[in-house]
């Protein structure tokens, strides 16, 4: 039974209050914490943003927001009471705006409860709107902030944030939210390695071949092209999300759950990534970019035509990458990586390959084992087993899935990732959260690809919407002799 344990009572203040962020993921899954009885009815939420809405106005951009961007149902009679909980103020945050006080003002006789900052702006005025916040002696006891990906765009930039940010809040008051340890089976991943003691044995050199971490996606990049156009895969997904569930697949047992533990346990794997220099950029990374095509009997255009008339880009929106690791465990176990938008389906999942029998029986027809963890959409887990196919006709293997589905074994709503670390943040458990070394870590070793990459000539191979990707990406496994478990 999913138990709801009410949080204390708190203060948030979100900037970018308007953005698209705030209203697609953090204001419907507050909503949705409310309605299931967990956020106290005094609590306040205050969006911040330039925009000169009144109140009323940005409650009902709130509202359409929900029933746009969430596919929610504002005339529900809890939505009209959660509504009751926001209030704005319109003020440039990274200025010394004649509006500061009435941020004070809204939060007038909050300054003992939990306060939280949700900074979802760009990077750049992170330190700036904090040096803001204690300016306007709105820094409490209780006060945390909450930093949006992407954390700068290279290590540098990076630190250069964390410093700023340092300044007012101390690391344990600053959550660096990246959403995929948000989601439950990425939770879950913790919990397979950890409180199943049949894995462990198995789990390093000695019996797994290699590991697939794929993030695929159908869209393209929609209105965001000027973001993404500076970032590119590596940046948005890759330093972020991919490398997280490389680590919790390839952590050692932390010591607890505790943040600091588990943190700890992921920086060592970050820290062990074999670099992938000049010389390694042919055999180990594969990069794409997108031309038109049909994704779901869709027609979409090119990634040139998304960014604009007349645009053009050497930026990667597809990447594929063989990662190593070199300490004990997984010395000479490929990790291979692939993000990429405009594939032929929405598909995250990590697939384990162990080796096969040493020793053949049944002739070729054996394969190996893999465990497959479905982490969006279809959440689950598949672990492929040989068995006899059954009737008569000789001893023929086959490859067969025990196939746990969430969606038929359990009944819940899927709480969205925001949720969950919303909750954590007013919670105060860091676990779930980034620790400045471990962005910093993830920086230096992707900074280096993309160093080696802007050292080349080489551009971003095309691939047609709604392909595989480039077919680059297949010879990268092709070469040792695997390949892709395949996306649709
Ligand atoms: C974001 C990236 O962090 O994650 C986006 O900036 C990407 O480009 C998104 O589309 C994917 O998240 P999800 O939860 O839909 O897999």
């Amino acid at each position: 039974m999913a138990e709801f344990v009410p949080v204390p009572s708190f203060d948030l203040v979100v900037f970018g209050a308007s953005g698209d962020l705030a209203m697609r993921k953090l204001f419907p899954s507050l909503f949705h914490r409310f309605k299931d009885g967990q956020i106290p009815r005094d609590s306040r939420i205050v969006g911040v943003a330039r925009q000169g809405f009144t109140r009323d106005a940005f409650r009902a951009s709130v509202s359409e927001g929900f029933a746009t961007l969430a596919k929610g149902d504002p005339t529900d009679p809890t939505y009209q009471a959660f509504l009751g909980l926001i209030d704005y103020v319109a003020l440039d945050a990274t200025k010394a705006d004649d509006a500061w006080p009435l941020l004070v003002q809204a939060l007038a006789g909050g300054e003992d409860k939990v306060r939280v900052f949700y900074l979802s702006t760009p990077p750049s005025v992170f330190g700036g709107i904090c040096a803001r916040l204690r300016e306007a002696g709105l820094v409490s006891a209780a006060s945390r902030v909450v930093l949006e990906k992407p954390l700068g765009r290279d290590l540098a930039s990076a630190k250069a944030i964390n410093d700023a940010v340092a300044d007012v809040f101390s690391e344990d008051r600053v959550y660096r939210i990246d959403h995929y340890l948000g989601k439950e089976t990425v939770q879950n991943l913790l919990v397979l390695r950890f409180a199943n003691a049949l894995f462990e044995p198995v789990w390093s050199r000695a019996s797994i071949d290699h590991v697939q971490i794929t993030v695929a996606e159908t869209i393209g990049v929609g209105s965001r092209g000027d973001y993404y156009d500076k970032s590119g895969a590596m940046r948005d997904m890759v330093q972020n999300h991919l490398l997280q569930l490389l680590c919790l697949v390839a952590m050692e047992p932390p010591n607890s759950v505790d943040a600091d533990a588990i943190r700890t346990e992921k920086i060592k794997v970050l820290q062990a990534l074999v670099p992938i220099g000049p010389k390694d950029i042919e055999s180990h990374t594969v990069r794409g970019q997108y031309k038109a095509g049909l994704v779901d009997g869709e027609a979409v255009k090119a990634y040139f035509d998304d960014l604009g008339p007349g645009r053009t880009s050497s930026t990667e929106t597809y990447v594929a990458l063989k990662v190593e690791i070199a300490n004990w465990r997984w010395a000479g176990v490929p990790f291979y990586l692939r993000t990429g938008k405009r594939l032929p389906s929405r598909r995250s999942e990590i697939v384990v390959t162990f080796r096969p029998p040493p020793h053949s029986l049944f002739g070729k027809d054996a394969s190996p084992n893999q465990l497959v963890m479905r982490l969006q959409p279809d959440e689950g887990m598949e672990m492929w087993l040989q068995i006899k196919e059954p009737g008569p006709g000789g001893l023929r293997v086959k490859s067969v899935p025990l196939d746990l589905s969430y969606d038929t074994a359990f009944t819940l709503r899927y709480p969205d990732a925001y949720e969950r670390l919303l909750m954590d943040v007013v919670r105060g458990n860091l676990s779930l959260f980034m620790r400045k070394d471990e962005v910093e870590s993830a920086w230096a070793w992707v900074d280096q690809v993309i160093g080696a990459w802007e050292a080349s000539d080489a551009s971003p191979h095309h691939y047609a919407s709604g392909s595989d990707g480039p077919l680059q990406a297949a010879l990268l496994l092709d070469r040792d002799g695997r390949h892709w478990r395949s996306l649709v």
